[in-house]
C-alpha cells in the first residue's frame, strides 16, 4: 500500500479499519483509547470493578495485536493510559506476551480534578510497546516530560491530548514520510500532529460527530501547511 502524502480517516470501529492494513506496513501507532472502566472518582457505576477491567483487557488484547501485526519491525506503538487503567493494560499485554518496554509521564504542570478525597492529578501516562528492531535513536531522553495542559481544551473532547506532545512522541520514534496509525481519533490530534511534523496519517474513529470534526481538522491543517 502507497501512504505518501496521506492523512486518511476511517469512520468507524477499530478492528475493522486494523483489517484493511497490511501486515508489517505501519512505522508507528500513537493512540488513545477510552479506559472502558467507570473512572469516575467517586467509584459510582460500577456492578463489579474487576469484570469491567478484564473484559476490557479482551478487547485491548485485540486491537493491540492487531498494532503489533502491522508495525514493521523497526516500529512501535504509543498509548496513553492512567494509574486507573494500567492494570487493564498490564493484563493485556501479559496475555499477548508484549511487555511495556517503558512508561513516560506526562507532567501537565496544572492540577486536575483528581479524586474527592485524595490529591490533585496533574499527570497521565504513555506506555511503549517496541517489535523486535526499534530503538530510539536519542539514548538521553528521560521519562517524565512536561507539556502544560489546563481544563480548557481547544477542541472540547473531553479526553484531548496536547498537540505538542504528540509532535514530540512521532518526533523521537519517527521521521519525516514515516506512517503513523491512531485507533481511537477523537478530534484528530495524531493527524495535526503528522501533517504539521510531515509524517502520513491513518486512522480510526467511531464517533460520527467527532469523526467530523477530525476530519475537518485534517483539512484546516493540510490548507495550514500549502500556505508555507
Ligand atoms: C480518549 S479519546 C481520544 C482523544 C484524542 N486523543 C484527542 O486528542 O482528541 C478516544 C476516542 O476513541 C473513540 N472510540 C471508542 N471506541 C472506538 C472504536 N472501537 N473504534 C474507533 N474509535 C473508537 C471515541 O469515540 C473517542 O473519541
Amino acid at each position: 500500500m502507497d501512504y505518501q502524502n496521506t492523512a486518511k480517516l476511517y469512520h468507524g470501529d477499530c478492528l475493522e479499519f486494523l483489517q484493511s492494513i497490511p501486515s508489517s506496513s505501519v512505522d508507528a501507532v500513537i493512540t488513545d483509547p477510552p479506559y472502558s472502566i467507570n473512572t469516575k472518582s467517586d467509584g459510582s457505576g460500577k456492578l463489579n470493578p474487576w469484570a469491567d477491567r478484564v473484559n476490557a483487557a479482551f478487547w485491548y488484547r485485540e486491537w493491540m495485536s492487531q498494532a503489533r501485526r502491522i508495525l514493521k519491525p523497526t516500529g512501535c506503538l504509543w498509548s496513553f493510559l492512567n494509574w486507573r487503567s494500567m492494570v487493564t493494560f498490564q493484563k493485556a499485554a501479559d496475555d499477548i506476551g508484549w511487555p511495556i518496554e517503558s512508561l513516560l509521564i506526562w507532567d501537565k504542570t496544572f492540577p486536575g480534578v483528581g479524586s474527592m478525597k485524595g490529591l490533585r492529578a496533574c499527570y497521565e501516562m504513555v506506555a511503549l510497546w517496541a517489535n523486535d528492531n526499534f530503538a530510539i535513536p536519542d539514548r538521553g531522553l528521560m521519562d517524565i516530560q512536561r507539556f502544560k495542559w489546563a481544563t480548557t481544551k481547544p477542541t472540547g473532547h473531553p479526553a484531548e491530548k496536547p498537540v505538542a506532545l504528540i509532535e514530540w512522541l512521532i518526533g523521537i520514534c519517527t521521521k519525516p514520510g514515516d506512517v503513523v496509525v491512531d485507533l481511537f481519533a477523537g478530534s484528530g490530534t495524531t493527524a495535526e500532529a503528522c501533517i504539521k511534523s510531515g509524517r502520513n496519517f491513518i486512522g480510526s474513529e467511531i464517533d460520527p460527530n467527532w469523526f467530523s470534526y477530525a476530519a475537518r481538522r485534517i483539512d484546516a491543517a493540510q490548507a495550514q501547511l500549502s500556505l508555507f
